[in-house]
């Protein structure tokens, strides 16, 4: 005889409960994110383009594929006017019509999955990274790594460890151990970047990119609004031993084991000096002390840095100029935003920067748009189509991986797991109960479908 059973349920936190299915899926258009405008383009170095552009592909060597990508990435930078090199300095780069360059955007967020796009499928949310046994993150981000949208660049990680709990970016983290956050890290970037079969390439700054994975915010930054304090003008003051145990070493590993493409500086300071314009942080401690390699690689600002720079921090009462010539002696090589485009070439006519610090960042913006086959294509992803996403396959891997991230505190007479023969009647309570986007955490993709507690629990119940 099946015992009536009531459960009160109150679902004021949600953990993951997306079981996607294939139903209504659509592709979106890979060169919206990608490219920005040429909504045809393929690659850059396509023959037919570049006679439909009215040019002849064979006068321009950087669309050479027999030469190496450091020798085509100075044959067009070497092309430029210093008007058309500043231009190409900000994440909207405006690209060169006359050499047939066109313009690129390298701005998108996957903190967990492409942000806003979609239907793909759904990984949860990285805090509960922080509990996963054994790790899954490689296969995962195999899977969740974007078809169709091979060249683009992601701003990815919020990969700073969780110092204070009160920090409304917890969530964003995967937690408060910096060599979790660190391993978090750099399998989750081996599982974006890396191209099947070349692992073994050893000249790191030509390996083939999947995608460019960048880690950040670097560094110290977990503050966000605090006793009047915000992140635009908090001066982090570190010890130097906690800042190299506790705030660099996920970095550190993020380039060392993870073999990242980018780093992203942050907004605040750190001991006196914004990150941004830091060269003791950003050349001498990311590309020096660690080697985040050559050419193969960039740095980047946080989205308006420099602005928060000259305004927020009103560091050395710096003019825009002064900012975009400190930041790019610095070591920063892309500016998220409007200054470099805009202030670098005056800095350059009034002698505060020398071009050779321009031409060293676009020589390593270019190769890593050569790895990532904007150039050339990247045939062996061609195959890939509407059947690679929302794939049962991939959707099993994301419920794997939420299992995995989540701990039984307690269980109370044995509660758990369920008994669909005993339990009849459920009350479902709380605000999320009929929750469906409340539950997919901030930048993140777009699922599959949704299934909210409500409809899992009923389905269970029926
Ligand atoms: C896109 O195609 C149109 C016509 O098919 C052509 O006129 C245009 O030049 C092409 N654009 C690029 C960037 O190839
Ligand atoms: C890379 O090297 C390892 C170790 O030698 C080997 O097991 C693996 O098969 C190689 N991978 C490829 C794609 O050649
Ligand atoms: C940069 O220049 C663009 C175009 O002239 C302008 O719209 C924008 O406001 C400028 N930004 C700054 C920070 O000066
Ligand atoms: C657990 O079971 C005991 C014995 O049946 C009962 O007295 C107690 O109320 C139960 N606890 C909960 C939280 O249901
Ligand atoms: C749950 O939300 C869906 C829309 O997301 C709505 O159609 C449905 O009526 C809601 N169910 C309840 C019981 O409120």
């Amino acid at each position: 005889m099946a015992t009536t059973v009531t459960f009160l349920f109150y679902f004021s936190i949600v953990s993951s409960f997306f079981i996607s299915s294939n139903a209504g899926r659509k592709l979106l258009d890979s060169e919206s994110v990608s490219t920005s405008g040429a909504s045809n383009l393929t690659y850059v170095c396509d023959p037919s383009r570049y006679s439909n552009l009215g040019l002849d592909m064979s006068d321009f060597a950087f669309c050479d594929s027999k030469l190496p990508y450091d020798v085509r990435a100075k044959d067009l930078v070497d092309r430029m006017t210093l008007t058309e090199k500043v231009k190409q300095l900000g994440n909207k780069a405006v690209g060169v019509p006359r050499l047939g360059l066109p313009k690129y955007e390298w701005w998108s967020e996957a903190l967990h999955g492409v942000s806003n796009v979609g239907p793909g499928t759904y990984f949860d949310d990285v805090i509960p990274g922080a509990t996963s046994f054994p790790l899954l993150f490689s296969p995962q981000q195999r899977s969740t790594s974007p078809c169709g949208r091979r060249l683009v660049r992601l701003f990815q990680q919020k990969q700073e460890p969780l110092r204070d709990p009160r920090w409304g970016r917890a969530t964003e983290t995967p937690g408060e151990d910096p060599y979790v956050v660190g391993a978090y890290a750099s399998n989750y970037v081996r599982g974006l970047q890396d191209v099947e079969g070349t692992e073994n390439v050893t000249d790191l700054n030509s390996r083939p990119l999947k995608v460019s994975s960048c880690c950040k915010h670097y560094a110290a930054y977990d503050v966000d609004d605090w006793l009047g304090v915000d992140r635009y003008h908090f001066d982090a003051k570190v010890t130097e031993q906690d800042m190299s145990e506790t705030f660099l070493k996920p970095f550190e590993m993020c380039i060392k084991d993870g073999d990242v493409s980018s780093i992203m500086c942050s907004y605040n300071k750190v001991n006196g000096i914004p990150t941004c314009a830091d060269p003791k942080l950003l050349k001498d401690t990311i590309r020096g002390d660690w080697d985040l390699h050559g050419y193969g690689s960039n740095i980047v600002s946080d989205c308006d840095s420099l602005e928060v720079m000259v305004n927020g921090h009103k560091w050395l009462g710096d003019t825009g100029a002064d900012a975009a010539a400190q930041a790019l002696k610095a070591g920063l090589d892309l500016d998220c935003g409007d200054y470099y485009p805009n202030f670098t070439e005056t800095a350059v006519k009034d002698g505060k920067v020398k071009v050779k610090e321009i031409d060293r960042s676009l020589n390593q913006l270019y190769v890593v748009l050569l790895r990532l086959g904007f150039f050339d294509g990247n045939p062996i992803y061609n195959s890939l189509g509407k059947k690679d996403v929302c794939s049962q396959e991939h959707i099993e891997l994301a419920r794997e991986a939420a299992k995995e991230g989540i701990v039984l505190l307690k269980n109370v007479n044995e509660t758990l797991p369920f008994n669909s023969y005993k339990i009849k009647k459920l009350a479902i309570v709380g605000p999320h109960a009929n929750a469906t986007t409340a539950m997919i955490g901030n930048y993140a993709g777009i699922p599959c479908k949704f299934i909210s507690p409500l409809d899992a629990f009923r389905n269970m119940v029926k």
